[in-house]
């Protein structure tokens, strides 16, 4: 008798364990509704047709078992790198050479001798505590699914080197850096000094630069998305990882994290690792649903935000009530109060009623929505290209 009852309490507590992240959802969603203000992409899709189905697809969560997906098999064409190649390029991975921290290691700046001219690149060194452990995922992801992408927006792999405990990747040389270093770094909107006449005039990152970058950003996160069978899920867009190229064209990097999409939404539950970094994390992953596309676009949304307001999205902000609150709860506020010209970072000196304010108010508007707390009601990444293209 008694092990009846505790067989059956044992299956009452698996199966509410195994419903709440949904109950959850719906909670979310359903609550949202009853808010006045309705969400851009709602009215957009006016008519609510039937999901298409490869947004239905999209959607589907990921399975944490899926197994390691090879696009195009253009991964062969990668180019495999000796260690000592590696190290005479980078000066025995000299403190000297290096142009970025991730939390995988470091990044280095070296010239690979090639065939012909020498080619500047950015060697990343995956730390040798993570060998065989997260290091190895974040290295095997970077091959498996970078390795097979092709974008004008996305940061090019060029080779990689597995020896022993190693493991480094090759990427083409971004020369002016991460978005996060333009928008928050030492030289940003301070007396940076040793720059080129661009570098100069470039400092406070204009606004047509800002939307540019972001016009970029999105286009490889649409790539990601909707060009690709199965999509490819990002899952860790912030502003250290949308580098820029020499004339300031976005290139997201960072695929450390991404996953192709495969299985279905049976397997949500079991994503136990939530990626991410805090302030651009969507709320359904902090509570531990699993990854999808619309994640991504809630993080593309905080993204906009900080590149809006040149702040960093993981710093509370104050209040008019003198309340602690988020980066996007102080945004969202200001809007509502009809205040959203005071959010545009005043480095970029915009002046209002000029056509560039008018023009923060609707990158405003796509953030918002890009970041509503429901899944369901922020916009594709296709819409958000569509709406960015239409400023
Ligand atoms: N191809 C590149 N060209 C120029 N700089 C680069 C390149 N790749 C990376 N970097 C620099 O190195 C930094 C760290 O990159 P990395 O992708 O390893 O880590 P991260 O994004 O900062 O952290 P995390 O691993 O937690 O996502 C970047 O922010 C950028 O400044
Ligand atoms: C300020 O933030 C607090 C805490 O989130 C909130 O209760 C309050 O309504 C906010 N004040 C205004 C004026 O929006």
């Amino acid at each position: 008798m008694d092990v009846v009852y505790k067989a059956l309490i044992a299956a009452v507590a698996a199966f509410a364990a195994v419903c709440f992240p949904y109950l959850l959802l719906a909670f979310l969603c359903r609550h949202r509704k009853h808010r006045l203000l309705l969400p851009r992409c709602s009215s957009s899709s006016s008519s609510s047709p039937p999901p298409r189905a490869m947004d239905a697809a999209a959607e589907l969560s990921l399975s944490p078992s899926s197994s390691w997906s090879l696009y195009g098999g253009s991964s062969s064409a990668l180019q495999k790198i000796s260690l000592d190649d590696l190290s005479r390029a980078t000066g025995g991975f000299s403190p000297d050479n290096i142009i970025g921290d991730g939390s995988f290691g470091f990044v280095y700046r070296a010239v690979l001798p090639g065939s012909g001219a020498a080619q500047p690149v950015a060697v990343k060194r995956l730390s040798a505590d993570h060998g065989g452990g997260a290091g190895d995922r974040e290295f095997r992801a970077e091959l498996e699914v970078l390795g097979g992408l092709s974008h004008r927006h996305l940061a090019r792999l060029l080779g990689f080197c597995a020896a022993g405990r190693d493991r480094v990747l090759v990427y083409e040389l971004l020369e002016r850096g991460s978005l996060d270093a333009w928008l928050h770094g030492a030289g940003a909107g301070a007396g940076a000094g040793d720059g080129d006449g661009e570098e100069e005039a470039m400092r406070l990152l204009p606004w047509a630069a800002r939307v540019r970058v972001t016009r970029g950003a999105a286009a490889a996160l649409a790539f990601l998305h909707h060009d690709r069978q199965p999509p490819v899920l990002h899952r860790d867009v912030k502003s250290s990882n949308v580098l820029l190229d020499e004339g300031f064209e976005a290139k997201l990097a960072d695929f450390g994290h991404a996953r192709v999409v495969s299985g279905g939404p049976a397997a949500s539950h079991l994503s136990t690792q939530a990626a991410g970094t805090a302030g651009y994390m969507a709320p359904e992953i902090r509570e531990g649903m699993g990854a999808s596309v619309k994640a991504d676009v809630y993080s593309f949304g905080v993204l906009m935000m900080e590149t809006v307001t040149g702040r960093r999205p993981n710093w509370p902000m104050k209040n008019v009530s003198g309340k602690e609150v988020s980066l996007l709860k102080w945004a969202r506020e200001k809007v509502e109060a009809g205040m959203s010209s005071e959010i545009a970072d005043h480095r970029m000196g915009l002046i209002q009623g000029e056509k560039e304010a008018e023009e923060v108010k609707a990158f405003l508007d796509v953030a918002q929505s890009c970041t509503e707390e429901c899944p369901r009601y922020r916009p594709s990444m296709q819409e958000v290209v569509e709406m960015l293209n239409r400023l």
